[in-house]
């Protein structure tokens, strides 16, 4: 019998090991998702933004988004939380653009400072999409498109409603504000000075900012409280302020919606419900339910068309003549 050459063994065992590893390969993947099913549609890689952890609000946000953009829908989320921080953003953008995502999605702590990463990210040719809050810059070509609210809309129907409930009366206003610099801020309190403005009987006895935090909001009220500040209202930039106002009002024996009258920002189901117990009076729509709306720009965007420029979310506001439970529980945040 002829004696094998034992570099022929050699090369003999290089085709019958790829062979094994391309059966393993195969083993391992689902039946739908053979390699040339992964190839021909291979996952949408989208990079979020995102602001922080800070309200109900945010938390329903970001379960909006990652649910809009799951493996299933054909999308990859890198998400990234950047806790109110900017400098943080602006670092996630940049790994973004390093990692070669398909699109970048940022929801902004504040309107300023974007132009510097943003050309970066329009360098590399990655198109980027701003939700919820707005950006200022001079050029409109470092985004794509916006989807957010009105947040000045939000403030003049707060203003209204104050209107309406108390016309001309003498009222000290507490003015819980969200994260300076934010639209959200900006909008909800340009809405409350030209409220002020047109009322001179209205007078604002304390203004400052509580971040968008439940802790905040407590903190900034019972400061007042301690020191002797008496007002008849809080506007509060956000429901989770206003739950640590309405926290500190009750740990100092006074009852929220009868010693002060509480008007807040987001309806989110627990404020609804204290709403409906009398805590809060009016609370205005803030709509966090982004995820859909930024998932079919990106399909049109796939698709060649072009999206709106600006999206402006429909919203509402409640009061407890527009509220039941039944509606509440068909909101979904
Ligand atoms: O930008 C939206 C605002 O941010 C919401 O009102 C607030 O709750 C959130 O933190």
């Amino acid at each position: 019998m002829k004696k094998r050459n034992p570099e022929m063994k050699k090369r003999g065992l290089l085709p019958a090991f790829l062979l094994l590893m391309l059966l393993l390969l195969s083993a391992c993947g689902t039946p739908t998702e053979s390699p040339a099913a992964v190839e021909e549609n291979p996952l949408i890689v989208v990079g979020f933004s995102q602001v922080g952890a800070e309200s109900d609000w945010r938390n329903a946000n970001t379960l909006s988004m990652q649910t809009a953009f799951s493996a299933e829908n054909g999308y990859r989320l890198i998400f990234d939380d950047a806790q109110q921080k900017q400098e943080r953003q602006i670092t996630a953008i940049r790994n973004f653009i390093n990692q070669g995502v398909d699109y970048i999605v940022l929801a902004p702590t504040t309107e300023r400072g974007w132009d510097t990463v943003l050309t970066e990210a329009k360098a590399a040719g990655i198109p980027v999409i701003i939700v919820d809050r707005m950006i200022e810059t001079n050029d409109p070509d470092l985004f794509t498109c916006w989807i957010g609210s009105d947040f000045r809309r939000e403030g003049d129907t707060a203003v209204a409603w104050m209107e309406q409930t108390f016309g001309d009366r003498p009222l000290s206003v507490v003015h819980l504000q969200g994260n300076i610099g934010s639209s959200a801020q900006i909008g909800r309190t340009d809405g409350l000075d030209a409220g002020l403005a047109a009322h001179r009987n209205w007078s604002l006895v304390f203004r400052g900012p509580g971040d968008f935090t439940q802790a905040k909001g407590q903190e900034l009220v019972e400061g007042l409280l301690a020191d002797g500040v008496s007002f008849d209202v809080i506007y509060s930039e956000n429901d989770n302020m206003a739950y640590g106002a309405i926290d500190a009002l009750k740990n100092a024996g006074l009852t929220p919606g009868k010693d002060v009258t509480i008007i807040s920002f987001d309806a989110s189901s627990t404020a609804l419900h204290m709403i409906l117990s009398g805590e809060i009076s009016y609370d205005v729509e803030c709509n966090p339910l982004h995820g859909p709306r930024v998932r079919a720009v990106i399909e049109q965007l796939n698709a060649g068309q072009i999206p709106p420029k600006y999206t402006y979310v429909e919203e509402t506001a409640f009061d407890k003549n527009s509220l039941t439970e039944s509606l509440i529980s068909t909101r979904g945040y």
